[in-house]
């Protein structure tokens, strides 16, 4: 490889347990607990997690509590912390909390939209235009994400293009990334390579474009299979295998990321992240939600191929 050339080998695995994945528990787990979380995942090597939101707290009670998680974090150098902002009250808010990346979020059908934000496709974008453009003038990384991309829980199954053209609006919002997200778990890899090739022929390149998937029906890392093989290299998950939306009746958990980076390990990727890390991180996790860890690598661990024995337990 030619120095300075980006290693193709290379994924980026951008963490959402903290945000995605605590969202939906009904129990308030402590800010404390959060922040511990969010150090484990960055000592395990995470060097984007998305920490939190700054949305209503009446909409997700369970990260009311954004700026305490923030501040018992503390400084994190080298790790990007994005959070969920809907608004410009949240980008003000996530401002004051010293932030540097948001995560924008809107759908690619308007079932989903007005149901999450109490917004129409059309009326987000319009919300989030002047808080990318404030995102963009602090000099912030911007994500935006376009959920129900593979299919809606209202409304079924969605066309591709659909999702497409809302990319490329956010993108010409301002958007560092977008990020398609299959929020209910029903996509399947012919879709991802469908998804990929026409985003890339509207205009949002593959090192744009990031995927979110969750697990719900088993076809969360085949899918991140195909994206590999399809050129994409950002690929979320949630340490622990948490996750759902309370907009979105029936997701399970996103992709673990403990199940993630043994894949991509044993295929020969390179993260940066330590399973063994994820999966400490992962327990910690799992004992603050009283509850055994649901991924695939937190109940069987890892795997060395040189003894033959199970790792990280
Ligand atoms: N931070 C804190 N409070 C906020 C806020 C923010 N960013 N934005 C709005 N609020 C408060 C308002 O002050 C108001 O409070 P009140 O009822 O005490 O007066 C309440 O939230 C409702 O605000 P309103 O402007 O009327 O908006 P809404 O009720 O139409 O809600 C959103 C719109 C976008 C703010 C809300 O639906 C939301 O935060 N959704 C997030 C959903 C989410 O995170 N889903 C999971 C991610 S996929
Ligand atoms: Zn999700």
């Amino acid at each position: 490889m030619r120095a300075g050339a980006p290693d193709p080998r290379r994924v980026r695995i951008y963490e959402v347990g903290p945000r995605d994945g605590l969202q939906n528990e009904a129990a308030i787990i402590p800010a404390a607990a959060k922040a511990r979380f969010i150090q484990l995942l960055a000592a395990a090597g995470l060097r984007e997690i998305e920490a939190t939101s700054f949305v209503s707290p009446r909409a997700i009670p369970q990260l009311a509590d954004a700026e305490d998680v923030l501040a018992a974090v503390g400084a994190l150098p080298g790790v990007r912390l994005p959070v969920l902002v809907p608004n410009l009250r949240g980008l003000a808010r996530a401002e004051a909390a010293g932030v540097d990346a948001i995560a924008v979020f809107t759908a690619a059908t308007d079932a989903f939209t007005t149901k999450n934000i109490g917004m129409t496709i059309d009326a987000s974008l319009a919300a989030f235009a002047p808080v990318l453009a404030r995102a963009g003038d602090l000099g912030w990384w911007r994500r935006a994400y376009v959920s129900t991309a593979f299919g809606c829980p209202y409304t079924g199954r969605v066309e591709p293009q659909v999702a497409v053209d809302v990319a490329v609006r956010l993108q010409a919002l301002g958007a560092d990334e977008i990020c398609f997200g299959d929020t209910i778990g029903v996509g399947v890899p012919d879709q991802v390579a469908e998804l990929v090739a026409l985003a890339e022929a509207a205009g949002v390149p593959v090192e744009r474009q990031a995927y979110h998937f969750h697990d719900t029906r088993g076809t969360a890392l085949a899918n991140v299979a195909m994206g590999l093989a399809a050129g994409i290299r950002t690929f979320d998950s949630s340490t622990g295998g948490t996750g759902g939306c309370p907009y979105a009746p029936g997701a399970a958990g996103n992709l673990a990321t403990e199940d993630l980076v043994y894949f991509l390990d044993a295929s020969g990727w390179t993260h940066g992240v330590s399973l063994v890390g994820v999966l400490t991180a992962a327990r910690s996790i799992a004992d603050a939600l009283g509850r055994p860890l649901a991924s695939k690598v937190g109940q069987a661990g890892g795997w060395d191929p040189g003894t033959g024995a199970a790792t990280g337990h």
